[in-house]
């Protein structure tokens, strides 16, 4: 019913679109001509592509893929997804693309000719990263061999095949984060809070969708029923987390290792979470998103 509902409305969606020229509509903007002359930090950028999964994403290593040399396919109820090569290559990877290239893909989801991206990227997290950040991430990959793997093209059914329609869902849903640190909140907290909210995008499964596939942001945190594969995410709202038995330092713990209060381990995407990317952060960073989890609300976007 739900994907009926969906189909239909895009149906109509597109009719219009038609009429108004959408293909040609431009989207997004300049990213600043200072990110050029940033110096980017390879370590540092090393580390933020761990805590914001795109080594998870970008890379097969169940199926022996080298790093960054494309991800497994994301099975979703919009079709199925290949997270594409991200390595130097100058075919296949981003061995020609230049750091505003990179910068506008990431924080905006726009492609070097000016296409969508489909949202399965979670780049509307990635809008919070500032320009040091990219030139971090930046520098990070220009290390990452070359390997000329292509990225297979995504196989999406009419009318969710049709990327310019992605103009319209980012007109609809879309919007800038506000990134400004919350007054009376610590350092950690404003910290945890970009990484959550950012960077190590929990949201992405932890929160529900509407029938286009955008996040609600009501139901922030409070669980997720259609993760890829038919699979579900719990809430990890701090009321549902305490009730759980969890806490600040069982929290943390439980992002390092896997573990969980109750001595079981994370099973699902969630260990891939933590296996290839939270599993890898500094102590201070992992209590800093244990701070924010298990202490927030709402009104506090
Ligand atoms: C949940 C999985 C996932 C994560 C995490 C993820 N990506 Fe992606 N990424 C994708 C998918 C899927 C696409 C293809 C989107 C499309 O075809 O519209 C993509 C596309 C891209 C592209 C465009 C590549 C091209 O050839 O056009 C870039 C650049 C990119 N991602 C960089 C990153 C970076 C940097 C990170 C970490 C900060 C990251 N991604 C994290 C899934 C992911
Ligand atoms: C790729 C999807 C995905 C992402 C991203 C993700 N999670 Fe999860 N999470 C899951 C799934 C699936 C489970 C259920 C795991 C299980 O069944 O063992 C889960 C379970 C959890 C639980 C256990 C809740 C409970 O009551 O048992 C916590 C806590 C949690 N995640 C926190 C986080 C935090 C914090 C982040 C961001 C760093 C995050 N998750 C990012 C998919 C995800």
């Amino acid at each position: 019913m739900r994907r009926l509902a969906r189909a239909t409305l895009l149906l109509c969606v597109i009719g219009f679109a038609g009429g108004v020229g959408l293909v040609a509509w431009p989207i997004g903007v300049e990213p600043p001509r200072t990110l050029e002359r940033l110096e980017g930090n390879v370590e540092r950028g090393a580390y933020l592509a761990r805590a914001a999964g795109c080594i998870a994403c970008h890379s097969n290593f169940e199926e022996g893929g080298a790093p960054l040399a494309g991800g497994a396919p994301l099975n979703t109820d919009f079709g199925i997804f290949y997270p594409p090569n991200l390595t130097t290559d100058p075919v296949h990877g981003m061995g020609a693309w230049t750091i505003s290239d990179f910068a506008r893909a990431v924080r905006q989801g726009i492609s070097p000719e000016g296409e969508p991206y489909y949202p399965t990227f979670p780049y509307p997290f990635y809008a919070r990263l500032t320009d040091q950040d990219i030139a971090d991430l930046w520098a990070a990959f220009q290390t990452v061999p070359a390997v000329a793997v292509p990225a297979p093209q995504y196989e999406a059914s009419f009318p969710f095949d049709q990327r310019w329609a992605l103009k319209l869902w980012r007109a609809a849903f879309l919007s800038e984060p506000d990134t400004a640190s919350v007054d009376g909140r610590s350092e950690a907290w404003n910290r945890g809070k970009w990484l959550v909210r950012g960077a190590a995008h929990c949201g992405a499964c932890h929160t529900d969708r509407n029938f286009a596939g955008a996040r609600i942001a009501t139901r922030i945190f409070a669980g997720n029923d259609s993760l890829p594969g038919g699979k579900s995410a719990p809430s990890i709202l701090p009321s549902d987390l305490q009730a759980g038995g969890w806490d600040v330092d069982s929290l943390a713990y439980a992002l390092s290792t896997g573990v969980t209060p109750e001595g079981d381990v994370f099973g699902g995407s969630m260990a891939e979470v933590v296996n290839y990317g939270t599993g890898f952060l500094s102590e201070a960073d992992l209590t800093a998103m244990a701070t924010y989890i298990m202490d927030n609300d709402l009104s506090e976007n």
